[in-house]
């Protein structure tokens, strides 16, 4: 690090308490989970009229400069020239700007580069992203533990980890990325996190850990413009990088441990899209969980990553032509978008499974996940008719939502959709012969009971009642979207 990173650390704590006093925050400024894009910031500061809360907000989401004597009022008792010592602010006359963004994602502020229009450097550290938000839904959290965030970017994974576990280790490959991680522990007081320069899990060598997470430059691309989008897999072998990291992560994990990564891979469009997952779990003695977001030819992959970091039409269309001509020459026709949650079983035959989750979370997932992998291990020790003496409880935030549809016989229901909120992005189908066993599950009866009591109450065949309602059960179970005890 150099003497002005060892200052904008250093910086780090004391700006942190201003901040926090000002009521910088996602509480104090109202926000939502992640923070707003600039131009809503700028919207923001006008709301907040003329505060100190207004200034800090221009400075650091919004990106402009302000008066310096507004600055000083602000950020006091901070001596400015320290903070422009510290690289943090730029004096641009008598105003000053700021170098770096400070968002938060949650309760935790987070530092990065400006996406606000200006050009994209290689070692770019990126936002807070919808993409940074599911994986922080996808992780297990269990307190006390110690965890490993790989590719931290600016640490948001890393920051999320250290609220609840013991010490925190976060890796990467960017410097620029580590010292701006660096200062958002110092902003946010954290003192359980430490970060190691260097290339996936290289920099941990064989140590163990209780929780991995990983959000890599998963983008299967000719490209290797960006630290934080391009894995350079253009010379490797492209979408290898899901299996580096599944053989390079299980071997880390402490028995139980759980990771969550995202990652992609290419695959035939009309073939098997988990079958080049499979193949990498082999062995490896873990039950994973595949979440697929899509699977989409090249075009529509190429558009959806490109249009983020492209600005100008001429630019985008270069590299539409770039990304297609690799897809062909590589023969990749399909790319799948997912992502993975393992947990290490050390049992001799891996259990993968996957679902389609095209939505995003709607909160915290980590206990809907656990309640998953638990179920799915009892659910096959199942045999014969076990599943009957289930009893199911729903949880808080059961949601069962039904839509009525005009047809030539009037209108008819649709099969009602259960899902659980705050939670995974999942919900279970139950048709309209299940829907009364459904309704009265009750923690107390089993499913046998139920069964009979909806058939005898509805009319409906008691056989058709016990099919529909079984298979229901097992896909509310299979998504955690019930308790089962
Ligand atoms: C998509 S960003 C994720 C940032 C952050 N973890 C998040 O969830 O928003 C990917 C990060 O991986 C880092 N990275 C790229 N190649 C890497 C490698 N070989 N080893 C470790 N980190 C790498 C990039 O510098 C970048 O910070």
């Amino acid at each position: 690090m150099t003497a002005a990173d060892d200052r904008l650390v250093d910086s780090a704590a004391d700006l942190g308490k201003v901040l926090a006093a000002a009521g910088y925050s996602r509480a104090g400024l109202s926000g939502g989970r992640m923070a707003p894009h600039p131009f809503d910031a700028v919207v923001l500061a006008h709301r907040l009229g003329n505060t100190p809360l207004a200034t800090l907000t221009s400075l650091f989401l919004a990106g402009l400069t302000v008066p310096r004597s507004a600055a000083v009022e602000a950020l006091r008792p901070l001596n400015l020239d320290t903070l422009i010592d510290a690289g943090l602010l730029a004096g641009v006359d008598d105003r000053v700007q700021a170098n770096t963004c400070i968002a938060w994602c949650d309760e935790m502020l987070v530092a990065h580069d400006w996406q606000d229009g200006r050009p994209l450097g290689r070692e770019h550290v990126v936002a807070v992203s919808q993409a940074s938000m599911t994986l922080a839904d996808l992780t297990v959290r269990r307190p006390g533990v110690d965890a490993l965030d790989v590719g931290t970017g600016g640490g948001v994974q890393a920051f999320q980890a250290a609220a609840h576990a013991a010490t925190v280790v976060g890796t990467d490959v960017n410097t620029r990325a580590l010292r701006l991680a660096e200062f958002g522990a110092g902003l946010n007081g954290l003192s359980n996190v430490r970060w190691l320069e260097g290339s996936l899990l290289e920099p941990v060598d064989d140590q163990t850990f209780d929780l991995i997470t990983v959000n890599p430059p998963f983008i299967i691309s000719p490209d290797s413009t960006y630290l934080w989008r391009d894995a350079g897999q253009s010379t490797d072998r492209p979408g290898s990088l899901g299996q580096q990291l599944v053989r390079q992560i299980v071997p880390r994990l402490r028995p139980g441990g759980w990771a969550s990564m995202l990652t992609s891979w290419p695959h035939q469009m009309d073939g098997d899209w988990l079958a080049p997952v499979r193949l990498w779990f082999t062995g490896m003695g873990c039950d994973a969980w595949v979440l697929r977001f899509a699977s989409q030819n090249p075009l529509e992959n190429a558009h959806i990553w490109l249009a983020q970091s492209e600005h100008a039409t001429p630019d985008f269309a270069a590299a539409m032509d770039r990304w297609l001509g690799f897809y062909r020459d590589q023969g990749i026709e399909a790319i799948t978008t997912a992502a993975i949650i393992l947990q290490r079983t050390d049992a001799s035959a891996e259990h993968l499974w996957a679902d389609d989750m095209p939505g995003s979370p709607t909160g915290p997932g980590g206990e809907q996940i656990q309640r998953v992998f638990e179920s799915r291990r009892r659910l096959a020790r199942l045999t014969g008719d076990d599943l009957l003496d289930a009893v199911l409880t729903p949880l808080p935030g059961t949601r069962l939502e039904q839509s009525l549809c005009r047809t030539d016989a009037g209108y008819e229901p649709t099969p009602t959709e259960l899902w659980v909120l705050p939670g995974l992005a999942l919900c279970a189908s139950v048709s309209p012969v299940a829907l009364p066993v459904v309704l009265s599950l009750d923690g107390q009866r089993p499913l046998r009971d139920l069964i009979a009591a909806a058939a005898h109450a509805t009319g409906f065949d008691p056989d058709q009642v016990r099919a529909d309602a079984l298979s229901t059960a097992t896909r509310l179970i299979e998504l955690g979207l019930v308790s089962w005890t």
